[in-house]
């Protein structure tokens, strides 16, 4: 484990030669687009934590205050940009053969951005679920014309498709999410915490498997002390700097 704020020769080099790179992503990422974090700095909202509006207890007691906190947080995403880590990421995909971006984000940015394929573990925020059949809809508009949204087929109240404390993961994204951290050659960890598993568990499981692992982060976190490397510094500062020399690594082989 070590710590640095400058691309070394070799964290480049450690990179370029996974032939499967995976990049894992938290709300840190978007924290340039102007979306606030989890942790540390989120204000709170009419007096509550996120963690107490996120939650099928919150929902169940007050599904209004619930939409209407997400109906806040879907304007502001909607007017945010992808920044230039999200870019960065972007021309990874395109320079390796093998690449999977996973994201514990709901805020659609990596798509914006021009990723193709996200997994993304805590939902969306631009779907709903139905909460009596289940089915998830596209919930794209922006503002939304009725709080609570509902079902267009059943007329039932749709929730936020996004994962609330205490619930499981969606299990064909964590499995793909599983299977590519196993597999893949190493991993570039940008902007989580790494305190919520069990998404916090990917880049372990990375590393157990054999793979580099590094984590671009302002700060140090819960799994500094557990992998290869910590770039410090802020995302859209630190990636396309590295991203830039690793690709021109890979081409140049
Ligand atoms: N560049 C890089 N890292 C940053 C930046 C930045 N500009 N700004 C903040 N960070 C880092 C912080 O240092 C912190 O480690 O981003 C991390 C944000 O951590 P959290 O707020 O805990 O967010 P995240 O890890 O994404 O939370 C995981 O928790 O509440 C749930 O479901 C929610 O997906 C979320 C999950």
């Amino acid at each position: 484990m070590g710590t640095t704020t400058e691309v070394t020769q070799e964290l480049v080099e450690r990179l370029a030669a996974a032939s499967d790179l995976v990049v894992f992503t938290g709300s840190g990422i978007s924290a340039e687009s102007g979306i606030p974090t989890y942790r540390g700095n989120l204000a709170l909202w009419a007096g509550f934590r996120a963690e107490e509006l996120s939650s099928v207890a919150a929902f169940e007691r007050d599904p209004g205050q619930v939409w209407t906190w997400y109906e806040e947080r879907r304007q502001q995403i909607a007017k945010a940009e992808p920044n230039p880590a999200h870019r960065a990421i972007v021309d990874l995909e395109r320079a390796f053969k093998g690449f999977h971006l996973i994201t514990q984000n709901i805020d659609g940015l990596h798509q914006k951005a021009g990723s193709k394929d996200p997994i993304e573990l805590h939902g969306s925020i631009w779907r709903g679920r139905c909460t009596r059949e289940h089915i998830i809809v596209d919930l794209t508009e922006c503002p939304l014309t009725t709080l609570p949204p509902v079902c267009g087929r059943c007329g039932a109240v749709l929730r936020p498709d996004v994962v609330w404390f205490g619930e499981a993961l969606p299990h064909g994204p964590f499995e793909a999410a599983n299977l590519a951290a196993a597999f893949c050659g190493a991993m570039i960890v940008v902007g989580t915490s790494a305190q919520v598993m069990p998404a916090a568990s990917l880049p372990l499981v990375a590393k157990q498997n054999g793979a580099f692992v590094v984590e671009v982060n302002t700060e140090h976190t819960a799994i500094s002390t557990l992998i290869d490397e910590t770039l410090l510094g802020a995302a859209g500062g630190v990636l396309p700097g590295l991203v830039e020399k690793v690709i021109r690594r890979v081409e140049s082989r």
